[in-house]
């Protein structure tokens, strides 16, 4: 069978191995973007590339993470402004990695989730931030809404990064979590043959992030410094820790509908107010203990730990973690070669590198999915000579 790039482009040599990741996760802080190449293995990291998102492009974001007026033209202009500014990350980490971007096999784009619903009768998710128009505007094959194929076979349609870290750690035991807006989990047992298991388990930096914001006015709390000062609030912490997903059992997934300002202001006006600091201390405490328990419930033989995503440098955080897992080694990811920063991006350049090689990505066990499918759709780039 020809390979999809061919049948797609006609042009594309499927044995390049140049793939960018773009990524844009619920923290809503950056745009990320990656070139990695896939020929090596382990797969070589050529550039990476991250754009802040400005405040009001955040707040306009937000306000289509939850019901409001006129969503559907609002959604209609995000998607383009989102679709070029994705367009333009990815043609400046190409730049960077001083690459033609006709050596580029795709694009894997994220996407901007502005609803994640695998729950409702008819479940759906939604990533915006238009492929046609990075396909357009790049020139480059883009790979993009990965999610929604594995909720048509059941699936939660995340977490996704766990077949990348079982691809790449292959029989190294161990357990990944990456900390952004949300926090999920990955355990890989040493024994290739066992399921791998995969999940969110709450909240990651969005309520942290969230209080930073109207507590104090600053977009985080560096190195988790702030929080280091609190005492943590029991009754805050058992009014929180009352969330039913958070005693759900996988496969399950999360994101800003359950963990938002409203959900935040529900528990925190049922007890006494704590001091500011203590706040801080306390949401640190929910992240880590829920990590914690999400790690401990599942019977695993490893007790390695590794740490991605924007919480990774939270030192605070992870000592928190650490508290609550004793006899584990708890160390970031480049620890096992993965730098704490890109592996979202580095994850959604392989799904693209799967999907443009006709395989499944998905991982049943990780998402519930009734069956591995191929996901994402291709948006084929419109090259001089493929016209
Ligand atoms: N130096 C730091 N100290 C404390 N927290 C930090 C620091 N740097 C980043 N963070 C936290 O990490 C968050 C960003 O993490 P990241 O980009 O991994 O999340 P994300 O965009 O939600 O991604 P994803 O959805 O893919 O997991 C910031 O919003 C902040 O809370
Ligand atoms: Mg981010």
């Amino acid at each position: 069978m020809k390979e999809l790039a061919e049948l797609f482009t006609g042009i594309n040599n499927v044995d390049r191995a140049y793939y960018i990741g773009l990524m844009s996760g619920t923290s809503i802080d950056a745009i990320d973007a990656v070139v990695a190449d896939f020929a090596p293995f382990p797969p070589h990291c050529l550039a990476t590339h991250s754009v802040p998102i400005e405040p009001a492009l955040k707040q306009r974001i937000l306000s289509l993470c939850s019901p409001g007026e006129n969503e559907i033209e609002r959604l209609g202009q995000l998607d383009i402004e989102l679709g070029q500014q994705f367009a333009q990350a990815a043609l400046e980490v190409a730049k960077k990695a001083a690459l033609n971007i006709e050596k580029i096999q795709a694009i894997g784009s994220h996407g901007q989730t502005i609803r994640h619903e695998p729950e409702l009768l008819y479940p759906f998710t939604l990533q915006i931030g238009d492929p046609n128009t990075i396909a357009q505007l790049s020139g480059i094959t883009t790979v993009a809404d990965f999610r929604r194929r594995d909720l048509t076979v059941g699936g939660q349609g995340a977490p996704l990064a766990p077949a990348y870290h079982r691809w790449l750690l292959q029989d190294r035991g161990g357990a990944v979590v990456n900390i952004g807006g949300m926090a999920n989990v990955t355990l890989l047992p040493k024994d290739q043959s066992k399921a791998v298991i995969g999940f969110d388990t709450g909240p990651g930096n969005v309520l942290i992030d969230y209080w930073m914001n109207r507590a104090y006015d600053k977009p985080l709390d560096q190195d988790g410094a702030i929080a280091r000062t609190g005492k943590v609030s029991e009754p805050l912490l058992s009014e929180m820790q009352k969330e039913p997903f958070l005693h759900q059992p996988p496969p399950k997934s999360t994101g800003r509908e359950t963990f938002n300002a409203t959900w935040f202001d529900h528990h925190y006006s049922a007890i006494a107010p704590p001091a500011a600091e203590d706040v801080a201390a306390t949401l640190v405490e929910l992240t880590a203990s829920t990590i914690a328990a999400a790690v401990l419930s599942q019977p695993f033989e490893s007790r390695s730990l590794w740490v991605c995503g924007g919480g990774a440098h939270n030192r605070f955080l992870l000592e928190r973690i650490a508290a609550h897992l004793p006899g584990w080694q708890v160390e970031t990811t480049a620890a096992v070669g993965m730098a704490p920063d890109w592996v979202e991006a580095m994850a959604f350049a392989w799904l693209a590198y799967q999907t443009i090689h006709g395989r499944s990505s998905n991982l049943p066990s990780v998402t519930g999915a009734t069956e591995p499918v191929i996901l994402g759709g291709i948006f084929p780039a419109s090259r001089k000579n493929s016209r």
